[in-house]
């Protein structure tokens, strides 16, 4: 008997405009813009709005799992096969701070090969899936998402220093409020991240995508053995500022890595929403099942040229997508103009051609 009826099964209507919605994106993409420039007018070179420091970039295999029931082998998922990826690990600002200062980490993959219906025709075949190493975006609707970008513009630009020092201090505040059983507000759980190593971290969608016929959140966990024994390591205070491009290229000089790749199918949409990503799907509901494992053989992961290559040429999004995996909620919404916009930006200053690839062989060794 199936229990694909549990699922929720994806429809259009599943997403409501968000009051507003057009001006709000606009409001965004203008800050976005603004800082975009000031930090290309400090370094003389176009970085991305967001994620723009990478600490290591990989090729790899995405196996996807044999034998997954009928909800599970959906779009990407549908059938077992082995597809060559190039994975990018980041920094969640958009400009280089230290790696001491203890910020959201991202782990972009780029699915190279995937033929199928695209969400935006843009003719190209891969299927990029973008991962924060936090389960949900504190500021979960693009109503929140401005109003925090209001508020950080209005701040002056601290240094290395100080986030660290408001980074401690927010830790401290939720370690106290933990123990008197109290919510942290959204400010306080963006603020108080610990600073381990990138490696040992999982990483989360954070917000809804379409699984074929169902809603999911996906996610990326560690799984090899000499991956879980780097989760919760502390980044030695002394390692400097570039301690997690130093940590990634000592441990895939020697080792190799894999990770699972999970879907959490949604069973109800009142407790697991789709239009706020502040709000953890409980797990009791529906469990993270894994579909698929990412293998990450020993290489070089910081040579110049590949730093160039996925800092400068590649651009990841989650609408680069097939339509089986289209984003949904107001965030997902905002990036679909978002992320054209921050590329589209980097890409002229740098006087670099945008391409997607076709063939892992694009990535240089
Ligand atoms: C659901 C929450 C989100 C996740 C999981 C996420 C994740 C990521 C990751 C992993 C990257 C780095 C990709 C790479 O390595 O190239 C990235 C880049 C970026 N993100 Fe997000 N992000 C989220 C929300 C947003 C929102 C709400 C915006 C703005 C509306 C945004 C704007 C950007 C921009 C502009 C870039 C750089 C694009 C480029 O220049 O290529 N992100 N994001």
């Amino acid at each position: 008997m199936t229990t694909s009826h549990l699922y929720v099964r994806y429809r259009v209507d599943l997403e409501r405009p968000f009051p507003n919605e057009e001006e709000l994106v606009r409001q965004i993409v203008g800050a976005m813009e603004r800082a975009n420039r000031q930090v290309a007018a400090k370094h003389r070179h176009g970085l991305r709005d967001a994620h723009a420091k990478s600490h290591g970039i990989l090729a790899g295999e995405l196996r996807i799992e044999p034998d997954l029931p009928e909800h599970l082998a959906q779009g990407l998922f549908a059938a077992p096969h082995s597809y060559p990826v190039i994975v990018r690990f980041s920094t969640s600002p958009g400009d280089l701070r230290s790696d001491q200062v203890p910020v959201q980490r991202g782990l972009a993959i780029k699915v190279i090969g995937v033929n199928g219906p695209r969400a935006i025709e843009d003719g190209a075949t891969t299927q990029d899936i973008l991962l924060v190493n936090h389960p949900t975006l504190p500021f979960g609707t693009i109503g929140e998402y401005a109003e925090l970008q209001k508020l950080l513009e209005r701040q002056p630009r601290q240094s290395d220093l100080r986030q660290r020092l408001t980074r401690l201090g927010a830790r401290v505040a939720a370690r106290v409020l933990a123990c008197l059983g109290r919510p942290r507000p959204p400010v306080l759980e963006l603020l108080a991240t610990a600073n381990h190593h990138i490696l040992g971290e999982t990483f989360h969608s954070m917000a809804a995508l379409r699984y074929g016929d169902h809603v999911a959140k996906i996610s990326a966990a560690p799984r090899s053995e000499d991956l879980r024994a780097l989760i919760g390591r502390p980044v030695d205070t002394r390692a400097g500022d570039s301690a997690l491009r130093d940590l990634v290229t000592n441990f895939f000089t020697r080792h190799s890595a894999e990770y699972e790749l999970r879907a959490q199918l949604c069973v109800d949409v009142d407790r697991m929403p789709i239009e706020d990503a502040s709000v953890l799907w409980p797990e009791e509901l529906s469990p993270h099942h894994r579909v698929a494992v990412l293998h990450l053989p020993a290489q070089d992961p910081y040579s110049d040229a590949r730093r160039r290559y996925a800092d400068d040429v590649l651009s990841f999004s989650p609408w680069h997508t097939l339509e089986a995996h289209r984003p949904l909620g107001s965030i997902m919404r905002s990036r679909r103009v978002a992320y054209p916009r921050s590329s589209g930006f980097r890409h002229t200053v740098n006087g670099v051609q945008e391409r997607e690839p076709s063939s892992i062989d694009e990535l240089p060794a």
